[in-house]
C-alpha cells in the first residue's frame, strides 16, 4: 500500500485564475439548457502517453513531467475502453501510483488492452504491483515499510530505461507493500535494502518501478522518465508550443467555420491566452467582452484594454460597469453573499454586452487541464465552488453558444510557454493568480469607493515592492488587504486614526494548501514605511503568518 499524505481538501480552489468569469458563464450556460463540455477542442493526436490513473495524488506530476519532456499525454481513468483511447495514437502506458493493495477487494486494476495492446508500460508504485499482480507475479506486504530516501542499485547494465544513469543512485519511496516475484518473462533490473525487486522488466518494454521518479526527492527521475518516453516508447518529442500554436488554430478553424466567437476577458493569463489564439485562427470573427466591475487593481483595466485593443487589434467590448457592481455591493458584507452579488452582476452585463452583437455561436473560455481533470474526477471540489455563484442567471435564449475551450488540455505553465510563443506581454503571462471577486473580497466589511481607493493604493506598493526585489514570481500571490479595524498612531506632533492593512504573501503550488513566505524584514519595513507615507487613511501595517490551512488565502 502506498503511503501517500492525503489532500487537503479546500472550500474554494481556484486552479486556474480565470476561474471565476469561466464558472459564472458555465452556470449560466447550464441554467439555459446548454451542454457542459465543448464539441471538440484542440486535442494533438500525435503522440501519446497514456496516464492511468489509480488515484495518485501524484498523477498529476507524471502527467506534467511528461509534458516537460515534450510528450502530450492525458490521464485517463482505470475503467476507460480502448475505443475511448485509441484515436489518440498512444506510444506508451504510465500506470500511476496509488493507495490501494493490490489484495484490497475493490482494487482497482489496469484493463486487459493494456496488456494485449503491445504498447510499452512502465508501472509506478502502485501501477507496478498492479502489473505484476495482473501478470502472474506475487506482491507481498514488505515486513519493512519503505518510505522516504533509498538508494537503487542496477543488477546490470545496459537496459534502456537506465541509460545515462550511474550504477547506484537516490530515489524516492513510499510504499507498504512490494514485488515478492516477478511475472513468468520478467527479470529483476535493479534493488533496494529494503526492496529485493525495486525495478522489473520484459523484452516488450512492459517496465515496474516501485520509486517515484516524478517527484523533486528522485533527482534522476526526469532521465527515467525520459528514457522511457524516448528510448522505449519511440517519441520524438513533438510537444512544444509552436506545434501547440499551429495545430490549435487549424482546429479552432474547422471548428468555428465562419460563426461568429465572443470571449469574456478577466485580465487573467488563460483568458487571454485563449483569445489571442481564437483571434489568430479566425480574426474578426472574434469579439471580446471585458467587463471592467470596479474591482480591479490600479493600471489593470488599462492593460487588458490595451493590450487586446491597440497591441492585438481584437474587437474589443470595454464595459465600464464599475458603479453598477459597487450599488449593488452597497450594505453587503457577508464574503458569500459578495460572491454572488458580483456573479450576478457579471452574467447581466455580460448579457448586455453580448446582446448588442446579434446573433453568437461560439463562446471561447480559458478552462485547463487541471479543471477539467477535476470536474470529472473529484466531482465535490468544483461544485463545491460552483455552488457559491448558484444565483447567476441564464444567457438569454438567442444565445445557444458552443464552447470552445482551446487550453482544455493545457497546464499552467504549457499555456504560459503558449502564450509567450503567441507574444502576448510578460505582465500578463506571469500575473500572479487574481480572484474574479478581485478586491472586494480583500476589504473586509462594505465595499465603498474610498475603501477600494485606499486598497489599490496599498496594493501598488506591495506589488512594487515585491517586483523590485524580484520575489514576484516565486510568490503565489502577495497583496494587500484592508481591514475594518481603524487603530491610533500618531504623524508628526498629530494622533491620528486609520485604517490597518495587512500584508499577504505566501507560496504555494497550486492553491490547495499555502504557507506565508517569509518576506525578508528589509523589504517588509519598505512596504510597511511606503504605506504609511503614501497611502491617506492607514496608519498601521501587519503582517499576516498564518498558513493554509488554517487560514485561506484570501481573507474572505
Ligand atoms: P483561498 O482564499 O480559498 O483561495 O485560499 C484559493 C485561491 O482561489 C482564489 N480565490 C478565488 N478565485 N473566485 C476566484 O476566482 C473566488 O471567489 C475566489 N476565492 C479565492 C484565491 O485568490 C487563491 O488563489
Amino acid at each position: 500500500m502506498s503511503q501517500e499524505p492525503q489532500n487537503n481538501t479546500s472550500r474554494r480552489v481556484a486552479a486556474s485564475d480565470d476561474l471565476e468569469v469561466s464558472a459564472y458563464l458555465e452556470i449560466a450556460r447550464e441554467k439555459s439548457g446548454q451542454k457542459p463540455e465543448p464539441e471538440t477542442a484542440t486535442r494533438l493526436q500525435r503522440e501519446t502517453i497514456l496516464v492511468i490513473d489509480f488515484g495518485s495524488q501524484y498523477s498529476r506530476l507524471i502527467a506534467r513531467r511528461v509534458r516537460e519532456s515534450r510528450v502530450y499525454c492525458e490521464i485517463i481513468p482505470h475503467d476507460i475502453t480502448w475505443d475511448a483511447v485509441s484515436g489518440l495514437n498512444p506510444k506508451g502506458i504510465i500506470l500511476s501510483g496509488g493507495p490501494a493493495s493490490v489484495y484490497d477487494p475493490d482494487a482497482p486494476l489496469a484493463p486487459a488492452w493494456v496488456y494485449d495492446s503491445g504498447l510499452p508500460v512502465l508501472g509506478i508504485c502502485y501501477g507496478m504491483q498492479v502489473m505484476v499482480h495482473q501478470l502472474g507475479g506475487k506482491v507481498s506486504p514488505s515486513t519493512k515499510r519503505e518510505y522516504g530516501h533509498a538508494v537503487l542499485h542496477q543488477n546490470s547494465n545496459g537496459e534502456p530505461l537506465f541509460q545515462g544513469l550511474p550504477p547506484s543512485m537516490p530515489v524516492w519511496m513510499s510504499h507498504g507493500d512490494q514485488i515478492a516475484e516477478a511475472p513468468p518473462g520478467f527479470s529483476a533490473l535493479a534493488y533496494t535494502d529494503n526492496s529485493p525487486i525495486a525495478v522489473v522488466g520484459n523484452k516488450a518494454g512492459m517496465l515496474g518501478i516501485q520509486f517515484h521518479p516524478e517527484v523533486a526527492h528522485t533527482p534522476q527521475g526526469k532521465t527515467f522518465l525520459e528514457n522511457f518516453l524516448y528510448r522505449v516508447c519511440g517519441c520524438q518529442g513533438l510537444w512544444t508550443p509552436g506545434n501547440f500554436v499551429g495545430e490549435a488554430v487549424q482546429i479552432i478553424r474547422d471548428q468555428v467555420g465562419n460563426g461568429k466567437v465572443i470571449c469574456a476577458l478577466s485580465g487573467g493569463v488563460d483568458s487571454a491566452v485563449a483569445a489571442t489564439l481564437v483571434h489568430q485562427a479566425v480574426g474578426d470573427q472574434l469579439t471580446c467582452i471585458f467587463v471592467n466591475n470596479g474591482l480591479m487593481r490600479r493600471e489593470e483595466p488599462e492593460r487588458v484594454q490595451n493590450t487586446f485593443e491597440k497591441y492585438l487589434k481584437v474587437n474589443l467590448v470595454y464595459a465600464q460597469a464599475s458603479d453598477y457592481f459597487l450599488g449593488a455591493l452597497k450594505g453587503v458584507i457577508d464574503p458569500e453573499k459578495k460572491r454572488r452579488v458580483i456573479g450576478e452582476e457579471f452574467i447581466r452585463v455580460f448579457d448586455e454586452e453580448a446582446a448588442r452583437l446579434g446573433k453568437v455561436d461560439f463562446l471561447t473560455q480559458g478552462k485547463l487541464y487541471p479543471d477539467v481533470i477535476e470536474s470529472k474526477t473529484d466531482e465535490s471540489k468544483v461544485s463545491a465552488k460552483i455552488k457559491t455563484h448558484h444565483n447567476v442567471g441564464g444567457l438569454p435564449q438567442h444565445m445557444k453558444l458552443t464552447l470552445v475551450e482551446p487550453l482544455r488540455y493545457l497546464f499552467k505553465d504549457e499555456v504560459r510557454e503558449v502564450g509567450l510563443e503567441l507574444g502576448l506581454p510578460e505582465e500578463m503571462i506571469y500575473r500572479q493568480p487574481f480572484p474574479g471577486p478581485g478586491l472586494a473580497i480583500r476589504i473586509i466589511g462594505e465595499v465603498t469607493h474610498e475603501k477600494l481607493e485606499i486598497l489599490r493604493a496599498a496594493d501598488w506598493v506591495v506589488m512594487d515592492e515585491i517586483k523590485a526585489n524580484d520575489l514576484y514570481r516565486e510568490l503565489w500571490q502577495s497583496f494587500a488587504v484592508l481591514s475594518d479595524t481603524q487603530t491610533v498612531g500618531v504623524m508628526g506632533d498629530f494622533r491620528t486614526y486609520g485604517y490597518l492593512i495587512a500584508i499577504r504573501a505566501v507560496t504555494s503550488d497550486d492553491a490547495m494548501t499555502a504557507d506565508w513566505a517569509r518576506l525578508p524584514y528589509d523589504v517588509l519595513a519598505r512596504i510597511s514605511n511606503r504605506i504609511a507615507n503614501e497611502v491617506t487613511g492607514v496608519n498601521r501595517v501587519v503582517f499576516d503568518i498564518t498558513s493554509k490551512p488554517p487560514g485561506t488565502i484570501e481573507w474572505e
